[in-house]
């Protein structure tokens, strides 16, 4: 009995951290683009920016949408444009930049 009841714990545990991290994976871009504030001027899911100058970030490819972030956020790119997005990019990391590109360029 007590063999049994290791072997449920081990597998409830083992599928539960396997569940959590396919979760997270999954998650990832849509919850970073949500609470590092890219929401607030991009829009839901990238298709609605608040401001009709703003771009659009749906479908974009995710090579072209890191480097269009890394270059913001570093000063590279630079118009009066970017001078609204530069100062939220401290809250993302290169990995995280890395996840919502990837997040985005699924969405249509
Ligand atoms: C305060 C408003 C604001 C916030 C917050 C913001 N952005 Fe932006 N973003 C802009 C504006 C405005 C531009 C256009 C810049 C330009 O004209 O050069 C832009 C451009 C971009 C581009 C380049 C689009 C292209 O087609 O070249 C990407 C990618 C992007 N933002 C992603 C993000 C992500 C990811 C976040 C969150 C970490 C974020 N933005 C947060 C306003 C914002």
């Amino acid at each position: 009995m007590k063999y049994v009841n290791k072997l449920v714990v081990a597998a409830l545990i083992g599928s539960g951290s396997l569940l959590a991290n396919g979760m997270a994976l999954a998650a990832d871009g849509a919850t970073l683009y949500k609470t590092k504030t890219c929401v607030a001027c991009h829009g839901a899911d990238g298709k609605a920016p608040v401001l009709p100058s703003y771009p659009r970030l749906a479908g974009q490819n995710a090579a072209y949408a890191l480097q269009q972030m890394k270059d913001i956020k570093s000063g590279a790119r630079n118009n009066g444009q970017t001078a609204a997005m530069k100062p939220v990019m401290h809250l993302v990391s290169d990995a995280e930049m890395q996840a919502i590109a990837d997040w985005l360029a699924t969405l249509k």
